[in-house]
């Protein structure tokens, strides 16, 4: 299984703050934020991974994670020449990913804990694609699911009537049909090729499953978010990034 950590877009919600630092290098807990999915991945077993951002901020990512070996990792990165979308981001990984399947992580979600076990769920899943879900207070800012008898039968994209309490993360696992399936999509109102519009297509090939997370996560890429974050992970320490000191 490869990994892919989407670290591009504008960061316009974070306005002063991405002025001049991409919003996935500023500061969450110990850490700048772009470390915390990378080193979920790395703490699964995950140690192939491309990192996707945009042209004018590929030096600072390469200059901090370099080919990644001081984070244990093997990097790969692709330049996202417009922010065109998250499907559109992904399906710059398609050389890259090849005939494995992929764990996506959106470069600003948060996560107090490992996700090993769910990695583990979609490694036992023939084909198809799983979402991870947070139930949250406010799911009209984010993708969120629609069930009927319990199976997810639509994903919407920021719903002003939300048809369930959950928020559709940013942690998605994929067969290797993605790519085709992101050929076949077409630009939101936004001018995006969204990531819930992909996740639709597996929908309707009854391809879709889901888990439920169950510690916490954020999305770190609103101010609130930002400092909801923080206060998360403030405490993580990735044991791997700091070799034991001689007493
Ligand atoms: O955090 C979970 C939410 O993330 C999901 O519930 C939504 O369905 C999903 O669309 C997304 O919503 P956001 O409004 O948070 O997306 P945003 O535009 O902030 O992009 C999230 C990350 O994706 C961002 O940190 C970098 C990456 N990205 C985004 C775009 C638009 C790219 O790499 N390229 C892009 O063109």
């Amino acid at each position: 299984m490869k990994g892919v950590v989407l670290a591009g877009g504008t960061g316009s919600r974070l306005e002063h703050l991405t002025r001049v630092v991409n919003k996935h290098l500023l500061p969450v807990g110990r850490y700048p934020m772009v470390y915390h999915p990378l080193m979920r991945l790395k703490q699964a077993g995950i140690t192939q991974v491309a990192v996707v951002t945009s042209p004018e901020h590929m030096g600072p990512f390469v200059t901090l994670l370099g080919s990644g070996r001081r984070l244990g990792l093997d990097l790969t990165f692709r330049v996202q020449e417009e922010p065109g979308g998250i499907a559109q981001a992904l399906g710059l990984c398609e050389g890259f990913v090849g005939d494995n399947l992929s764990v996506v992580i959106l470069g600003d979600n948060i996560l107090d804990q490992g996700i090993d076990d769910q990695i583990a769920a979609f490694r036992g899943q023939e084909r198809g694609a799983r979402l991870l879900l947070k139930k949250v207070r406010k799911p009209r800012h984010y993708g969120v699911p629609r069930f009927e008898d319990g199976q997810i039968v639509e994903v919407l994209e920021k719903p002003a009537n939300p048809p369930s309490p959950y928020a559709v993360t940013g942690i998605y696992f994929y067969d290797r049909e993605v790519f085709s399936y992101i050929r076949g999509l077409t630009p939101s109102k936004r001018q995006e090729l969204e990531v819930s519009d992909l996740n639709t297509m597996y929908v309707r090939r009854s391809l879709l499953t889901y888990g439920i997370l169950t510690g916490k996560w954020g999305d770190a890429g609103t101010i609130k978010g930002l400092q909801r974050a923080n206060r998360m992970v403030r405490h993580v320490k990735f044991s791997e990034l700091h070799p034991q000191t001689a007493k």
